[in-house]
């Protein structure tokens, strides 16, 4: 059992960092304990109709409990970092106060972590927003954004240097468009203009944080996660489809990073649908676009698009290899995307923050065989070599996940992780694809 590692392969340069991730409202459960408040995914959850079987995150995977035996399984994996995020509806369960608690619990992890030799790279905001201040209208009321800030001032305080890396947000593209223009994400609203606000505010809630970030943790590096999925247009020679799939890419690609990089949204958003454009006021883009030390890129497949009667349609392929999430596999589109937006614009060193595949796994006599996701990873780290040899600034990749967690909408349906969970007892197992993982680890660094 060995990776193809040859030895000119860019991940034998000791300081690429390799890790897993997972995010906080996935794993942790216990959420109503020590006074963790109600956030959006609890209230989403408990809405019927909008995630599959009903599941929520009472439980999870208990991580809140089991977080110690966590963290030994990750050092066990061979890592060099691990990608957690923090509950705000743990630290600020009641408006404008601190719940030292729940700081702890962080605090708790972070020591560990450092005790192990694991470097942390903390995600403030990964999607549960405290309920109360959806009531006010979540991220489409714009003073969510300066709570933001306070919130993340307070965690930057309270972690400080002891972090490693920092990220303001995890993919503001499904906050504000699964969550408010699609409605497939918590809290559920279904309007263009919404997204596009809430997009808004969560960019501007970035740049109000990251000087207090910055001021708090002088040492750390900061930054912000997108996802982005490229667009190809199902004909390469029909202008129309090449246009939907360039359209597509302004709402999912530059909608958000150009205004981090340049300032500017999408002239292209305000010609084609001018009813969309966001309320923004005088030097809210001066904000966003302040310097950022890294752009963390979650990866996962790619868009397939041809024009339609209302705007870009999505096109399912068929004979083409896909997850149990329905998603193709397409490492190719996954350098194109990187080498493609390092020619487009002056970015900063990049992170691969999340890349990873669900299959329908099982535990049989003891053994999880997931060889799909050994052959995604494989070839997904391929693509990461190609990108680095063509220039681009990667520093590190981590896997999504660590372990199999709540997915969203998919509720505990989908398994994502290299360990899997088994939900009745608690067992963690390694499937084939961490053994792999781990091996591959002990390869690089020679041992
Ligand atoms: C990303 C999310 C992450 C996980 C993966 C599968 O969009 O950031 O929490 O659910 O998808």
């Amino acid at each position: 059992m060995s990776f193809d590692f040859p030895e000119s392969s860019p991940f034998r340069r000791s300081d690429f960092v390799f890790g897993v991730a997972t995010a906080a409202f996935q794993i942790e459960g216990a959420n109503q304990e020590d006074q963790r408040c109600e956030s959006i995914w609890d209230r989403f959850c408990a809405t019927p109709g909008k995630v599959v079987n009903g599941d929520d995150g009472s439980i999870a995977c208990d991580h809140y409990h089991r977080w110690e035996q966590d963290l030994e399984m990750i050092a066990e994996l061979g890592v060099d970092a691990y990608r957690l995020s923090i509950a705000w509806p743990r630290i600020m369960p009641v408006e404008g106060q601190v719940n030292s608690t729940g700081i702890a619990f962080y605090q708790r992890l972070i020591t560990k972590l450092n005790e192990l030799g694991i470097k942390p790279f903390v995600t403030l905001y990964h999607w549960d927003l405290p309920q109360y201040l959806e009531d006010r209208g979540g991220w489409l009321n714009r003073e969510t954004a300066y709570k933001f800030a306070e919130f993340a001032d307070i965690m930057t305080k309270a972690l400080g240097d002891q972090v490693t890396s920092y990220a303001t947000f995890n993919e503001p593209l499904c906050s504000a468009f699964l969550g408010y223009r699609f409605g497939d994400h918590a809290p559920g609203l279904k309007d263009d203009k919404f997204g596009f606000q809430a997009a808004h505010h969560l960019l501007l809630a970035h740049g109000l944080a990251l000087p207090k970030m910055r001021a708090n943790a002088p040492k750390a590096d900061h930054g912000i996660v997108l996802n982005f999925a490229p667009a190809y247009p199902l004909d390469p020679n029909n202008q129309a489809d090449i246009d939907a799939a360039d359209f597509d890419e302004q709402q999912g690609i530059h909608w958000f990073l150009q205004p981090l990089m340049e300032a500017t949204y999408p002239e292209a958003i305000r010609q084609q649908q001018p009813l969309w454009w966001p309320t923004i006021l005088p030097g809210d883009l001066e904000l966003i676009a302040a310097p950022i030390d890294f752009l963390g890129i979650n990866y996962y497949t790619r868009h397939v698009i041809k024009a339609g009667e209302h705007g870009p349609e999505h096109v399912r392929l068929e004979g083409v290899e896909r997850t149990d999430m329905g998603w193709e596999v397409c490492p190719e589109a996954f350098s194109h995307l990187l080498i493609k937006l390092h020619q487009r614009y002056d970015l900063p060193p990049i992170f691969i923050t999340e890349n990873g595949m669900a299959s329908a796994d099982s535990l049989q006599d003891g053994e999880v065989v997931d060889q799909q996701r050994c052959d995604y990873y494989q070839r997904h780290l391929d693509a990461v070599a190609v990108a680095i040899e063509q220039g681009v600034d990667l520093r590190g990749y981590f896997a999504w996940s660590l372990m199999d967690n709540f997915e969203w909408a998919y509720g505990y349906d989908k398994r994502f992780g290299l360990v899997y969970v088994d939900y009745a007892s608690q067992q963690r197992v390694f499937k084939q694809s961490a053994k792999y993982f781990q091996q591959f680890l002990k390869q690089r660094k020679g041992i």
